[in-house]
């Protein structure tokens, strides 16, 4: 199917090409009751299942583990298609495949693995990382959450914010201070399942953007978590969620990508059909200069995309190539999905056209895993190494 912009520009490859187009036919299932459910907060449910069963809730873990063995590559291509109809789907695929299952993938014990993996990739079961805290969102080092040390077993107590997934998965990956007088080197990470004593999940946020996912706090009290929960060594969970975010960020960046190019395309069609002034509307330079800007940022962001994905594919550093994605693709989301309000006019402003959704959902590309500015503590202390 011809698009908008280039999608061809990394030579891709048969497979990549294939997984793309999967995952753009999936997508387009996912436009029935994509407005209910943004309406009424309502969870993908019969769509998570389905992103499951064709493998894009854990698209690069080892078939080994369930998973479907692709590369960040194929898994950029499909985030963007999935991202263009609903980045309420996409958010919750996101999370499961970069941060909780290539987590749990590349830093697990062999049983952690065999136990959650199979579950998470199928998408029987989801998951959730546990960073962010009413006083320690970008400044992540400042963990109130403890895991004091018991021996056998961690005993967690503390609250976590704004946490994607948090009503609906069954296991979580939770950032804690062991040691406090060793700072970012005192910190742990462990494996929370839900029904565990003592843990409980807040009410769902009631959200601006994407709102068929949720979002909200979970509260620990005296939980006990086994010791073998922990993931890595004592004191690695703060690498670990600096190593999960960075790759998260790649797919963050591909779902801005994703509500960018849907923005675009949803233009280009309005434009070629309402009339104005006797004529298409596209005909009217005023338009077709937004139209060229947007596809200009669209495939920018994209050879952003797709190069970060392709650093971390042949295991080169992807921390300053993924903030650069994440950072350029967010700002080109808000910008594009703006156009697209301002192109579609009074029709833009109803529910119905969607572009006011992306406008919504883009806002929190700018925001999550990291927001603009932290892209550019990331990025400007790597190029000042
Ligand atoms: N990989 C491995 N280790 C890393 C790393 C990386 N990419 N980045 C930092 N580290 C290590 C450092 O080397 C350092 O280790 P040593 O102590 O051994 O030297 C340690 O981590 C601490 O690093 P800094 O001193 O650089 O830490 P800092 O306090 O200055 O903070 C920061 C750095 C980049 C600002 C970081 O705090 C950060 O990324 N903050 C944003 C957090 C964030 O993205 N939150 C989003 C929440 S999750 C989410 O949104 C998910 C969702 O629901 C969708």
């Amino acid at each position: 199917m011809q698009t908008a912009t280039s999608t061809n520009i990394y030579q891709l490859t048969e497979e990549q090409l294939a997984v793309r187009d999967a995952a753009r036919e999936f997508a387009q299932e996912l436009w029935a009751g994509v407005i209910e459910r943004d309406d009424h907060q309502k969870f993908p449910t019969e769509q998570v299942k389905k992103m499951g069963e064709l493998g894009f809730m854990g698209m690069m873990v080892s078939p080994e583990y369930g998973g479907s063995g692709l590369d960040t590559v194929s898994y950029v291509l499909a985030m963007e298609e999935i991202s263009k109809v609903d980045a309420s789907c996409s958010v919750i695929m996101s999370v499961n495949n970069s941060l909780v299952c290539w987590g749990l993938e590349h830093y697990g014990t062999e049983e952690q693995k065999q136990k959650y993996l199979p579950r998470l990739c199928s998408g029987e079961i989801i998951g959730a990382f546990a960073l962010s805290e009413p006083e320690a969102g970008s400044d992540a080092t400042s963990q109130r959450t403890t895991a004091e040390d018991m021996g056998d077993h961690y005993l967690l107590n503390g609250t976590k914010n704004w946490i994607t997934n948090g009503t609906t998965a069954s296991v979580y990956l939770v950032i804690a201070q062991t040691n406090p007088e060793l700072k970012s080197r005192g910190i742990n990470v462990l494996i929370v399942d839900k029904d565990m004593p003592g843990f409980i999940q807040g009410p769902k946020e009631n959200k601006l953007g994407i709102r068929g996912s949720d979002t909200c706090s979970l509260m620990f009290t005296d939980v006990k978590v086994p010791k073998e929960n922990r993931i890595g060594a004592d004191g690695f969970g703060f690498k670990f969620a600096m190593q999960v975010l960075a790759g998260g960020r790649i797919g963050i960046a591909a779902q801005a990508l994703g509500i960018a190019s849907g923005s675009l395309e949803l233009s280009l069609k309005y434009a070629k059909e309402r009339k104005a002034f006797g004529v298409e509307i596209a005909k009217h330079q005023a338009i077709q200069f937004k139209l060229a800007d947007m596809a200009t940022n669209v495939d920018a962001a994209r050879m952003l995309c797709l190069q970060a994905a392709a650093d971390k594919d042949n295991h080169d550093d992807y921390a300053k190539s993924g903030a650069m994605a994440k950072l350029f693709a967010s700002k080109v989301a808000m910008d594009s999905a703006v156009e697209a309000v301002q192109i579609h006019g009074g029709y833009g402003f109803v529910k119905e056209y969607h572009v006011e959704r992306f406008m919504r959902d883009a806002k929190i590309t700018q925001i999550y895993e990291g927001t603009s500015e932290i892209q550019k503590i990331v990025i400007s202390r790597e190029i000042l190494k």
